[in-house]
């Protein structure tokens, strides 16, 4: 439960940075590795808006990069820019940050937090909304 709060707080922490001008619509993530460390993230979106990239991707790609590859939960938080520690809806991964965290978890351990606030949050594993995948093992 602590480690939920910690995380939350510092979702919202990185969404305060997220550039988002075409949509107005900011999401930060902080996602835990496998001993505790924390990497922050949030959408970076592009004139091109294909280009854009979600907060949840920036988090794991950043801990990716630092040589972490497997992960115990993620915190997301996202809503209109004009909303600040409290957000009015939860902001569930798209598809594809799914399939990406999926690469570096155990889906039956992995938590997904979404949370409007640090007092009001849902908590879901990788595989409630990721059932039925394809990762690693499918390649041996
Ligand atoms: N977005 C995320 O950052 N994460 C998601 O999982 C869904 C959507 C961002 C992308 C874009 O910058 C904005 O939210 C609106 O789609």
């Amino acid at each position: 439960m602590e480690d939920v709060k910690i995380l939350i707080s510092k979702a919202l922490e990185s969404r305060k940075n997220a550039y988002a001008p075409y949509s107005g619509y900011k999401v930060g993530a902080a996602l835990m590795t496998s001993a505790g460390k924390i990497y922050g993230g949030f959408n970076i979106e592009c004139a091109a808006y294909s280009v854009c990239n979600c907060a949840e991707r920036t988090a794991l790609f950043r801990a990716v990069y630092e040589g972490h590859n497997y992960f115990k939960a993620i915190a997301i938080v996202g809503g209109n820019e004009a909303e600040e520690d409290v957000l009015s809806s939860f902001a569930p991964p798209c598809g594809m940050c799914r399939q990406a965290l999926r690469e570096f978890c155990d889906p039956k351990e992995f938590k997904v937090i979404l949370a409007k606030s640090a007092e009001d949050f849902k908590v879901f594993t990788l595989e409630d909304l990721l059932p039925q995948s394809f990762g690693p093992d499918n390649l041996n």
